[in-house]
């Protein structure tokens, strides 16, 4: 989490570094900064609140933002509460040298101790102004320049970062390094300007040569020459890969809808496409995944394969085991990452992993990962976010290729998590026979339909909306569904609550009963998923009881549906499909609810309070 943006070069850096840092606002969003150097001074400008309000302090005076070289940084806080002084960037004692920085020193208060005793003060409660001070402590007492003291410090930190620091006194260069959080460098033409950001996004439109740093790799960045990079805890030198972009800017921007959610929640029937095109062939009967034919034999031998993520990734992950265990009849287990890593977990290396994550940087996913590595077992990525540490970090894997996602709320980046998932499970299924060819060509058939079924299901919109204008108030919702569709009904309970702040609970429809009956009354709204293949019976059995205890029924139903229409107050009908691929499409109208309820509810949709798009953070 937080956001790094810089820029070195002949242009003025304001605009660049301020545009970047709205890109990056996904990461956090709770303070910003921007310190600018016209050739003489460093001006820092600094504030709780959003980039917006960072513009208010500089448009104020025109002069803070001259100059072509500039930092800026937006922060979701871990230590120090978000206010104007714990806001990055953070000079150093003698404000000679300035850092922007992304992660956590952990200890970072033995250090301060010791630094507080050689003579430095502290202005904010942050471990970035503890590395900063230390950096130049280093620089002091080594006597040596502003790159060897970064890595000389860095060797006596504990935590992770990504950093980028500058020196007044060397203003032709920056030096960025990485330790569990992303960074990515713009090269611009004959290297005569330099972008630095913790995403490619903010220099998008400038270049399209990038180096994404590799864990525990710094670099030197110098006008006019090439880019130097090195290992932090030795000097041997890395030959960095350039990777050319192939993010466009109208990915990343709104493109006429008011948020990302919405644009996002619009772009599935697309973003599921891209992710089975080329992979899925329809009139041949196949599903071509190198990656999983490369290791088909690992995978149909595994004593289990252990599904690892956090949030919105992980129900996907629930859905997948569904999936897999129906259609390849391979034991599957779903864990969040952050328990696993921490619980002893028995693993073997006749076991597979499959990590999934949009960001492909969550931290506790990324150290599921290497607690897996480590144990022998064969790791499997499925990521949205090309290049990114976990798609690095894992043996072998696949892209969702949903585009950016860019609102913090989930949408497009979960039903093409599902889409992977699901050819994965019907080409396991398929490898080990336990589909028939009929069985799998029928699947690939109805998947096929599915990106248009997707868009026909948005048409629901006005109705969602008038659904939403009904249930806005509510302080209380249950999410209820079987099957295939109980991950749908979790994942649709987390998006009013991440967006709206509405107390919303997912529960398996028979579970009911064994508490949240209870808080069954006139004012609870309950969402049924009562697709027609689904345990149908059961589930309108679950509504009766409802009904009779007079909760309020919204249900999204097949099409043609007529016995819950009776008894519900609300149905939703979504297009008949296979009963396992109902989540693609169940899972649409709870985002739309969602989304219209926050926007009825005046909350902020793309930036919820206190959440961030990319927990680099355990
Ligand atoms: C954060 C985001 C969620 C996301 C989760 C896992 O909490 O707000 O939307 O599902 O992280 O992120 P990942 O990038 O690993 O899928």
């Amino acid at each position: 989490m937080c956001g790094i943006s810089a820029y070195i070069g002949f242009r003025e850096a304001y605009p660049i570094v301020i545009n970047g840092l709205k890109r990056l606002e996904y990461r956090g969003y709770d303070s910003a900064g921007i310190m600018i150097y016209d050739g003489k001074k460093m001006q820092l400008s600094k504030t709780k609140g959003k980039v917006s309000d960072l513009e208010l302090i500089t448009d104020e005076d025109e002069q803070r933002k001259i100059g072509t070289i500039g930092m800026g940084h937006t922060r979701w806080a871990t230590h120090g509460v978000p206010n104007d002084v714990n806001s990055h960037p953070h000079f150093s004692e003698s404000g000679e040298l300035v850092i922007v920085h992304n992660g956590i020193i952990e200890n970072y208060d033995t250090i301060k101790k010791e630094l507080i005793k050689r003579g430095y003060t502290f202005k904010s409660d942050t471990d970035t102004e503890v590395l900063i001070n230390l950096i130049e402590e280093v620089k002091k007492v080594e006597g040596c320049k502003l790159g060897k003291a970064v890595q000389l410090a860095l060797n006596s930190v504990v935590g992770a970062y990504a950093i980028s620091v500058f020196d007044k006194s060397k203003p032709n260069e920056i030096i960025v390094a990485r330790l569990g959080s992303p960074i990515a460098i713009g090269i611009g033409k004959d290297s005569k300007e330099f972008f630095v950001a913790s995403d490619a996004s903010p220099f998008v439109e400038y270049t399209k040569d990038a180096i994404y740093l590799e864990d525990e790799e710094m670099a030197i960045i110098k006008i006019g020459k090439k880019v130097k990079v090195h290992k932090i805890n030795d000097d041997s030198l890395v030959e960095p890969t350039v990777q050319k972009l192939k993010m466009s800017l109208d990915q990343i921007e709104k493109g006429g809808y008011d948020h990302f959610m919405i644009k996002e929640i619009h772009e599935q029937p697309k973003a599921i496409t891209d992710t089975f095109r080329g992979r899925m062939l329809v009139d041949q009967s196949i599903i071509k995944m190198s990656s999983i034919e490369e290791n088909i034999e690992k995978f149909l031998s595994a004593d289990k394969i252990i599904i690892v993520a956090c949030g919105t990734s992980w129900h996907a992950g629930l859905v997948a085991e569904y999936l897999i265990e129906d259609m390849a009849r391979i034991p599957v287990e779903v864990e969040y990452a952050s328990e696993f890593r921490y619980r002893n977990p028995i693993i073997t290396n006749k076991d597979i992993v499959i990590a999934i994550s949009q960001s492909g940087e969550t931290a506790d996913t990324l150290a599921a990962i290497k607690l897996a590595k480590s144990k022998g077992a064969f790791v499997y990525g499925v990521c949205n976010v090309v290049g990114s540490s976990i798609a690095r970090e894992t043996h072998s894997g696949a892209y969702t290729h949903a585009g950016p996602e860019i609102g913090v709320a989930s949408t497009k980046a979960f039903t093409t998590q599902i889409t992977v998932l699901t050819l994965i499970a019907l080409k396991l299924g398929k490898a080990n026979k336990s589909l028939s060819s009929h069985e799998f060509k029928n699947y690939l058939q109805k998947m096929q339909k599915i990106p248009r079924q997707v868009e026909k299901l948005l048409e629901v919109d006005d109705q969602v909306k008038e659904i939403a204008s009904v249930y806005k108030d509510s302080k209380n919702c249950l999410y209820l569904g079987r099957g295939f569709n109980f991950p749908v009904a979790l994942e649709g309970a987390l998006k009013l609550k991440e967006i709206s702040y509405i107390h919303a609970e997912g529960y398996p429809a028979a579970e009911m009963k064994h508490g949240p009956i209870a808080l069954i009354d006139e004012n609870m709204p309950i969402f049924v998923i009562a697709t027609n293949k689904g345990h149908y019976e059961k589930v309108v059995s679950n509504i009766q009881e409802i009904k009779s205890r007079s909760g309020k029924i919204i249900a999204i139903v097949t099409e043609g549906d007529t016995q819950v229409k009776e008894i519900a107050d609300h149905v939703i009908e979504i297009p008949e499909t296979e009963e396992a691929l109902t989540p693609l499409l169940t899972t649409i109208p709870f985002q739309l609810l969602s989304y219209h309820i926050a926007v009825m509810l005046e909350k902020n949709v793309d930036q919820p309070r206190n959440l961030a798009k990319s927990v680099t953070v355990e």
